[in-house]
Order: C-alpha cells, then sequence, then structure tokens
C-alpha cells in the first residue's frame, strides 16, 4: 500500500509571520492525521522558523528547490546540507515555474535529484505537458521524455522514498483540473516507465488546482497518490480539508 501524500508548495508566498501563524493552527487540526504524510514546502527564509513549529509533529517539512553543489560560489543558491540543517525531509524538483521562468532543463534537474538523494532529502520530481504540447498529441512523448531525462543514472538502491508530481501546465492556478481520468491516464502511464522494482512503491501525485471539490475523485483513481497543492495550500481550512480529503 502506498501511503497517500498531501503536499503543499506555497511557492513564493507568506512572510515568517504568516508562516508561523499557519503551523500554529494546522497542527492542532491535522494532529490525529496518521494513515497519510502531510508535507509543507514553504519558501526558504521561512524554513527554519517553521522548523521549530514542525519539526516535532506529523508534519515534515520541504523546500521548493535545491542546488546541486554542496556549497561554493554560487550567489543566491541553497544547498542540500543547508536545506538538512534547517530540518527539511522533501524537496520539489523540476516545478514548471522553474522550467518556465529560470531556465530548468531534464539535465538540471537530474543533477538536483542526485544531489537530493546523497543529501538524504526525499525528490518530489515535477513533470507534465503544456496546453500546447495536450492540444497536439504529445502528452505521452513530453513526459517520458521528462522522466528518462530526470531519472538519468539513477539505480534501484538508489530510489529511495522518490516522489513524483504529474503537473499539467495548464492545469496550475488556472482552475483547470485534469479530469480523474486524464490524470490517471498519464499517471498510470508513468508508473509504467518506471524500473519495475520500484514502479509499485512510488508514489505519483497529482497537481494542478486541487481543492477540496475535486480532491476525492482525483484520489479515487488506482494511480493517484496524493495531490501537490498550489493555492489551496495557504489556506489552513482548504489544506486541512484537502489533507483529510
Ligand atoms: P495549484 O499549483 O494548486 O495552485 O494549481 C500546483 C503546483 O504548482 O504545484
Amino acid at each position: 500500500m502506498r501511503k497517500p501524500i498531501m503536499a503543499g508548495n506555497w511557492k513564493m508566498f507568506k512572510t515568517e509571520a504568516e508562516a508561523v501563524d499557519f503551523a500554529k493552527k494546522i497542527k492542532p487540526l491535522v494532529a490525529d492525521v496518521h494513515d497519510r504524510i502531510i508535507i509543507i514546502c514553504p519558501p526558504y527564509p521561512v524554513l527554519s522558523k517553521m522548523c521549530d513549529e514542525l519539526c516535532n509533529s506529523n508534519i515534515a517539512l520541504g523546500a521548493e528547490n535545491l542546488f546541486w553543489e554542496d556549497e561554493g560560489a554560487f550567489t543566491g543558491e541553497v544547498s542540500g546540507p543547508m536545506l538538512k540543517a534547517v530540518g527539511c525531509t522533501y524537496v520539489i524538483i523540476g516545478h514548471s515555474e522553474r522550467r518556465q521562468y529560470f531556465g530548468e532543463t531534464d539535465e538540471t534537474v537530474n543533477k538536483r535529484i542526485k544531489a537530493a538523494l546523497k543529501h538524504n532529502l526525499y525528490p518530489i520530481v515535477c513533470v507534465g505537458e503544456k496546453l500546447e504540447e495536450r492540444e497536439n498529441g504529445s502528452t505521452f512523448n513530453v513526459v517520458e521524455t521528462q522522466i528518462k531525462g530526470a531519472f538519468k543514472d539513477i539505480s534501484v538502491e538508489q530510489w529511495d522514498n522518490i516522489v513524483i508530481a504529474y503537473e499539467p501546465v495548464w492545469a496550475i492556478g488556472t482552475g483547470k483540473t485534469a479530469t480523474p481520468e486524464q490524470a490517471q491516464e498519464v499517471h498510470a502511464f508513468i508508473r509504467k516507465l518506471l524500473p519495475e522494482e520500484v514502479a509499485e512503491g512510488t508514489r505519483i501525485l497529482y497537481g494542478g488546482s486541487v481543492k477540496p471539490a475535486n480532491v476525492k475523485e482525483l484520489m479515487a483513481q488506482p494511480d493517484i497518490d496524493g495531490g501537490l497543492v498550489g493555492g489551496a495550500s495557504l489556506k489552513v481550512d482548504s489544506f486541512v480539508e484537502l489533507v483529510k480529503y
């Protein structure tokens, strides 16, 4: 059985005071949830304070990115050891906004995954097609290329707690969710692309306008193992509803 994951991707939202307020409010509301994994991925500047609030709770902390070197002259970057030191367990890698605005490629995604694994951070690796790619019928090609590129030279022995998030770009922040059938089709396809030894145990999350109104039908799909949630993870009420879907 794959324990479901509900992960909040806060993107570039919340100051320290806002983040701490959120953490204090949500902790007691989900304290009784043990049959699923809850993750919050806030911006870097609030990670340390969020760990003070959450690291002894059933809510895990994740970062939104990491650089592949451990240290060095890389202005503006943050490394695996730094994320470990502030209490991160997970790290999002290759989000479509990183690919679209910051030049992330399958090759850099692969380097970041290797860096995360080296430092025992569990990667949440994002893939997904753009609207024109869905419309011209290349969804499966695009996703296959992204998966093969991301996991190049990563062996089954290293495949510890890798999480994949299928996020159709046209569904992110748009209010348009993929139908459960559309999502399931791609999730099943992704699972077939994974090494046989790890395919059944790997969690594949869906992301793209997940909200309380659609979470149940998405989670009812056999290959959807959780959600990577942007907008609806920013409010305590809606994130609690998602966690307790
Ligand atoms: P959204 O974002 O839930 O706001 O669509 C999801 C994501 O980008 O991870």
